[in-house]
């Protein structure tokens, strides 16, 4: 069994974004910039935009928080999102999900101006991806391929079942697995029977919020499994969706939680990030 290694490939990536952010800065005056919008008080949301921020100022990008209060209406958003779309210091532009009840998130991120989506949410992104066209892709699915590249898994071919159909997780994850030619297999809340799904797939990626939920009788012998739930469980401890002690013998490759998948998300936002930037030129 050898562990998939998130903590440090997401600081090579972070590490090459600086060096061609220098670059950038050198040879064609472009700092890269990202505007973070932020709704409401949820500590898991602020926690995550804290370290996307940080992240920002540690590979030299220009970064900008937008924090709006939960009683704020859908249209004070939509005007910030328009001033970004027109300020050409901003790159990238991401609102933290999930926004408050009374707001409408589609209607939200179809705002954005797809050219700055570095969240890969807008539709027009999302089309692109199922078409295999070039696109900004959502980050943590991204994250999830990097990894695959890093650690030479083939995907040709493959069975993958990707438990879990979010249109920010499952579904990219879903597209690109299947633009690298896996045979793919999506489940979700209605599937009738997941382990005869996940016990016949070469990889199996799971990203639903459910501790403990893949358990050592549904993947099979030399299985690759990439969890990408965060769970923060009654102890205060982070558990992914996968019972790891259990199924990690099993397995060829596996990714630990923490340290697997959570980081690769904020390098890929700083990829895409500096991949729109690097579109100014
Ligand atoms: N909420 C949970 N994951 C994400 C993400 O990748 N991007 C945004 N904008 N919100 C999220």
């Amino acid at each position: 069994m050898q562990l998939i290694d998130g903590k440090a490939l997401a600081k090579k990536v972070q590490d090459s974004v600086a060096t061609e952010v220098e670059q950038l800065k050198q040879e064609e005056n472009i700092v890269p910039g990202l505007a973070v919008i932020l709704v409401g008080d949820d500590p898991a949301s602020h926690a995550y935009v804290k370290m996307k921020a940080k992240a920002c100022e540690k590979v030299g990008f220009y970064s900008i928080t937008h924090n709006m209060p939960d009683t704020i209406s859908q249209d004070e958003i939509i005007a910030t999102i328009e001033m970004m779309n027109s300020n050409p210091r901003i790159d990238g532009i991401l609102v933290q999900l999930p926004l408050p009840k009374h707001i409408d998130t589609d209607k939200i991120l179809e705002v954005i101006d797809p050219k700055k989506d570095v969240d890969g949410f807008h539709a027009y992104n999302v089309g692109r991806l199922v078409t295999g066209l070039d696109s900004f892709v959502a980050c943590t699915p991204l994250g999830v391929m990097k990894m695959f590249e890093e650690y030479n898994i083939e995907l040709q071919g493959k069975d993958v079942c990707v438990v879990g159909a979010s249109n920010i997780v499952g579904k990219p994850m879903a597209s690109l697995l299947l633009n690298a030619n896996a045979t793919v297999t999506i489940t979700h809340i209605f599937t009738k029977d997941l382990k005869a799904h996940t016990s016949k797939a070469d990889i199996v990626v799971v990203g639903v919020g459910v501790p403990g939920l893949i358990k050592e009788d549904m993947v099979k012998e030399g299985a690759i499994v990439i969890d990408i739930g965060i769970n923060r469980i009654e102890d205060g401890s982070l558990v992914g969706d996968v019972d790891f002690k259990n199924v990690s013998p099993k397995c060829s490759y596996i990714t630990p939680v923490p340290g697997g998948v959570g980081p690769m998300t904020i390098a890929m936002l700083l990829s895409n990030t500096l991949k729109s930037a690097k579109q100014r030129v």
